[in-house]
């Protein structure tokens, strides 16, 4: 049998912080508000020359040193975005070429928040072939480009961001199992109503958000998903040394930690200092607790997405 492991984690923030603080000379809101409703304390913001594919670029060039190999050894690219640099080419094939690499197989994966989960979904059946030996997989997203930055109830959300893995091929997992799920009958809660037309753009490709009806559904499906997992490899809720939830809102995050009675010290977040960077906020709550030393080798990790589509999954991992 073929499986996969992670075998290198990274990692980029843009350098600008734009804090709660900065936010209420902007929009009629409070670090007090934002903070009690989110757990958010600040975001990074790209600068204005920065695309998804530079952010995603510095983080695989992380990775793949962490993986100890050489940007000619991957033969896969994968990288989850919504806000990709331009419509086509795919943000992958443009980071394949700033890597210096051609020839692999390289495209994006639109699944919004749950696209890294999606990601490595997808790049783990590739390996699973035996036809591939090393995948980069990336979550890279600039939300600050779609947001409403008069529209206090969004905009104090997001943030800016990258995280990649460099999975390899192995004889035994690594990637124990994904689980991926969409409903599209739940489009509207959550969206970017959108495109280009005739060249023009047509709609308003700006984030709008039911946020009650997107809490209370992010709640539900996180805690499913985990039973999911579990159940799949025959494991307990104690099996899990590590949960690393997409990094939406600290309240998701507690409540789904708590239907599924763990401790918030076994539950890795980054949303106070990152806010939500969609496709990027679980490769970047990994990187940051593997480079610390709190994910260790032969601990359960599981990771879960979720967000617009509507879009949620699991990857569990033995590290
Ligand atoms: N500052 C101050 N007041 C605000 C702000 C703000 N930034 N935003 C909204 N308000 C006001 C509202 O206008 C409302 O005022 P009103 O009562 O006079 O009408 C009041 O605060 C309460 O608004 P609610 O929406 O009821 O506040 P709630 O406690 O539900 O928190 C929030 C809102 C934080 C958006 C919450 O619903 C939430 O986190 N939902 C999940 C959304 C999410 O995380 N989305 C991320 C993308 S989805 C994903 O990644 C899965």
């Amino acid at each position: 049998m073929n499986f996969s492991r992670i075998v290198g984690t990274g990692s980029y923030l843009p350098s600008r912080i734009l804090t709660n603080r900065d936010l209420e000379r902007m929009v009629d809101t409070s670090d007090e508000w934002v903070f009690t409703r989110t757990g958010i304390r600040q975001r990074h913001v790209a600068a204005d020359n920065e695309n998804a594919s530079d952010l995603a670029l510095a983080a695989s060039r992380r990775a793949i040193e962490a993986a100890g190999i050489t940007p000619r050894d991957i033969d896969l690219i994968v990288v989850a975005t919504t806000t990709p640099d331009m419509v086509f080419p795919s943000t992958a094939c443009i980071l394949q070429a700033k890597l210096g690499i051609k020839g692999c197989p390289a495209f994006d994966m639109q699944a919004v928040c749950s696209g890294f989960v999606y990601g490595i979904g997808a790049a783990d059946q590739f390996m699973r072939s035996g036809q591939y030996r090393h995948a980069l997989v990336v979550g890279a997203e600039v939300y600050s480009r779609i947001l409403d930055w008069k529209d206090r109830s969004t905009c104090v959300l997001f943030g800016d961001g990258a995280g990649a893995v460099v999975l390899k091929a192995d004889t035994a997992p690594g990637i124990m199992s994904c689980h991926l799920h969409a409903d599209g009958s739940y489009a509207d809660i959550l969206s970017v109503p959108g495109t280009v037309r005739g060249g023009e753009v047509s709609g308003r490709p700006l984030l709008k958000m039911e946020g009650g009806t997107v809490f209370k559904f992010a709640v539900k499906v996180l805690g499913e998903v985990a039973e999911e997992a579990l159940a799949a490899n025959n494991l307990a809720k104690s099996d899990i040394d590590w949960l690393i939830p997409h990094q939406a809102n600290i309240r998701i995050i507690q409540a789904t930690a708590r239907k599924l009675g763990l401790s918030m010290e076994k539950v890795v977040t980054t949303v106070d200092r990152h806010a939500n960077t969609s496709a990027a906020s679980v490769p970047l709550a990994l990187d940051e607790a593997v480079r610390d030393g709190r994910i260790r080798a032969g601990q359960h990790v599981l990771l879960e997405g979720v967000g617009g589509g509507f879009t949620w999954g699991s990857v569990l991992i033995k590290w």
